[in-house]
C-alpha cells in the first residue's frame, strides 16, 4: 500500500480540492466581533496579535505550535498515563517511540522545543563560539547568544527571495556553509544546524540530497550536526511529494535516512507529535552525557522533564502518526489552498508556498511603511482589525535591536497566518482569503507602528505599540462602507 493512497482522489469537476481524511468530533465555538470593536481590542493588545484574548479572535493563526487538533489515538492514551516521579512507565514508552522513530539509542525530554536549545547552548556553546545554520529560529538564536555565541546563515540567496519556484529554498548553499566554517575556523564551531521546514523564511523545505551533502561535508570536518526536526512533518512532505528520490520510500525510510546523517535531532513536541513537549534524541553516549545531567537541573527528573505525563502519551502517538501521510499533509494542502486563493486576489505571498501556513509578504503590500514602522506588525494588527484573523509578525519586530540600540531590519517582512493541522475548514480559508483580498484592495490605508513599551530580548512576545496617526480609525471605516455588518 502506498503511503500516498486516498490522497489523490480527483473531483469529476476536474477542480482540485484538498480533501479532509478525518471528521470533526469535538469542536470549539468561535466569536467574531464586530469591526470597531475589534479596532478597540487590538489597542488594548497594544497592537501585538500575542496579547490577544482567545476570546475575541475569530480564526487563531498565530501558531501551530500546541494548537494542532489532536486524534483520538492521542486522547485514548492520555487516558493510560502513568504518573510518577521517577520510572513511570509513560516515559518508557515515550523514548521507545523516539527510538524507534530516529532509530537513534538515546533520548531526552525537555518540556518544550525551546528547553532543549537552552540545554544544547549550555552544553555546547562556548563564549565567542559561532553557531551555522540554514537559517536561525528566534528560541535558537536567544539561548546562542545568551551564551556568549553568535549564530551564522548558509541559506542560498534564493531564500530571501519571496517570490521563487525554488523547491528547497531551506537548502544550505554549500559553498558558503565552507567560507563560513574556514572563517571561523573549524574549532570555534559550536555545531552546524540544520532546520526542517525552515520556520522564519515562510516554511520552506531542506532537501534530502541537501542534507545528504552537508552530513557529508560536517564528518569530513569533524564539526557536530544537529537537526531541529520541529517541522518535520511539513518538511517531509515536501521531500516526499518533490524530491524524485523519495517518491518510491516510506515516510518511515524517509525519517531513518535523514536521521542517519544527524548527530543530535531535537523537537519541540508542540509540533511534531502535536501535543506540547519536546526532546532530544542522540546517537553518540558522549553527547547523551554530556546533556543528561542539565535536564533534572532545568526541567525535572529523566522520567519527565517538565511534562505532564498526559502529555508524553499524546506525544508518542502524535510521533507516530507522522508517518501516516493524510497527518502530513494536512498543513501543506490547506496552505496551497489558502495560498493560491490569495494569490488570485493578488495578495502577495511567499512562494513557493510552504508548510507551517500562509506567509504574507508585508514588504510587497505595504512598501510605503518604513522598516522602522514595522510594516509586518502593522499588517498583522490591519488583519486583525480586517476579520478577527490573527497572525504572527515575522519581520523586523521579530528581530533583537543591535548592541547599540540601532534597529536590526529583517531581510523579509512577513505575517505568518499559520495553518494548524485539522483545525481550520474550507470555509474559513475562503473567508481569511476575502478580507484579506479587500485589504490588499486598501492598502493604502494601512498606516505604521511605534514602540510604547519595548522589551529588551524577544520584544515581539510581550512588546506594545500604537498607530502612527489614525490610519486604523480611517480603515474601519472603509470596511464599514464595504461591508455594513461590521462583521
Ligand atoms: N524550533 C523551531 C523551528 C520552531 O518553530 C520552534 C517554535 C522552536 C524551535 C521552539 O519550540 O515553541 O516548543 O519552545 N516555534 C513556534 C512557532 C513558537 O510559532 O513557530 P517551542
Amino acid at each position: 500500500m502506498s503511503d500516498l493512497q486516498n490522497n489523490n482522489v480527483v473531483f469529476f469537476s476536474g477542480e482540485t480540492t484538498p480533501l479532509e481524511m478525518h471528521k470533526a468530533r469535538m469542536v470549539q465555538r468561535i466569536y467574531l466581533r464586530d469591526v470597531e470593536k475589534r479596532r478597540e481590542i487590538i489597542n488594548a493588545a497594544g497592537n501585538n496579535t500575542f496579547l490577544l484574548p482567545n476570546r475575541d479572535v475569530f480564526l487563531d493563526m498565530l501558531t501551530d505550535s500546541g494548537v494542532n487538533a489532536m486524534s483520538e489515538a492521542q486522547y485514548a492514551a492520555m487516558m493510560l498515563a502513568d504518573d510518577s516521579y521517577a520510572g513511570s512507565e509513560t516515559y518508557y514508552r515515550l523514548e521507545k517511540t523516539v527510538q524507534d522513530f530516529f532509530g537513534f539509542k538515546y533520548f531526552l525530554p525537555a518540556h518544550q522545543g525551546r528547553a532543549c536549545e537552552n540545554i544544547l547552548a549550555i552544553a555546547y556553546v562556548k563564549p565567542g563560539q559561532t553557531v551555522i545554520t540554514n537559517y536561525h529560529f528566534t528560541t535558537t538564536k536567544g539561548h546562542i547568544t545568551r551564551v556568549g555565541g553568535q549564530v551564522l546563515e548558509a541559506v542560498g540567496e534564493e531564500a530571501l527571495k519571496t517570490v521563487s519556484d525554488n523547491p528547497f529554498k531551506g537548502n544550505f548553499d554549500l559553498a558558503l556553509l565552507d567560507q563560513q566554517v574556514t572563517e571561523t575556523g573549524v574549532d570555534n564551531v559550536s555545531f552546524v544546524r540544520i532546520e526542517a521546514g525552515t520556520n522564519l523564511i515562510g516554511g520552506q523545505p531542506i532537501s534530502l540530497a541537501n542534507m545528504r551533502e552537508v552530513s557529508a561535508y560536517c564528518r569530513k570536518k569533524g564539526l557536530k550536526l544537529v537537526y531541529d526536526a520541529s517541522l518535520l512533518a511539513d518538511n517531509l512532505y515536501f521531500i516526499k511529494t518533490r524530491e524524485k528520490e523519495a517518491f518510491d520510500k516510506s515516510l518511515k525510510e524517509l525519517v531513518l535516512e535523514i536521521a542517519s546523517l544527524m548527530d543530535i535531532i531535537y523537537f519541540s513536541g508542540r509540533k511534531l507529535g502535536c501535543a506540547r513537549g519536546g526532546g532530544i534524541s542522540m546517537t553518540h553516549e558522549e553527547d547523551y552525557l554530556r546533556m543528561r545531567d542539565l535536564v533534572p537541573m532545568f526541567e525535572g527528573f529523566l522520567t519527565y522533564g517538565g511534562m505532564s505525563v498526559r502529555e508524553m502519551e499524546a506525544m508518542a502517538v502524535g510521533i507516530r502518526e507522522t508517518l501516516d501521510f493524510h497527518v502530513i499533509s494536512q498543513t501543506p494542502i490547506f496552505v496551497e489552498a489558502l495560498g493560491q486563493e490569495l494569490i488570485k486576489k493578488n495578495v502577495p505571498v511567499v512562494t513557493p508556498l510552504g508548510g507551517l501556513g500562509c506567509h504574507v509578504d508585508a514588504g510587497r503590500f505595504a512598501p510605503h511603511i518604513p522598516q522602522d514602522q514595522y510594516p509586518s506588525g502593522a499588517l498583522a494588527a490591519a488583519i486583525y482589525i480586517t476579520g478577527g484573523i490573527r497572525g504572527m509578525e515575522r519581520g523586523t519586530l521579530s528581530e533583537q535591536r543591535a548592541p547599540d540600540g540601532s534597529e536590526r531590519f529583517s531581510p523579509m517582512e512577513l505575517v505568518r497566518l499559520a495553518v494548524p493541522k485539522r483545525v481550520f475548514t474550507l470555509s474559513q480559508m475562503k473567508f481569511v482569503a476575502d478580507r484579506l483580498g479587500w485589504l490588499y484592495e486598501n492598502r493604502d490605508l494601512v498606516g505604521g507602528l511605534v514602540f510604547v513599551d519595548e522589551p529588551k530580548t524577544l520584544r515581539f512576545f510581550l512588546g506594545r505599540l500604537k498607530p502612527v496617526g489614525d490610519w486604523q480609525e480611517r480603515l474601519v471605516a472603509a470596511f464599514k462602507r464595504d461591508m455594513p455588518s461590521g462583521l
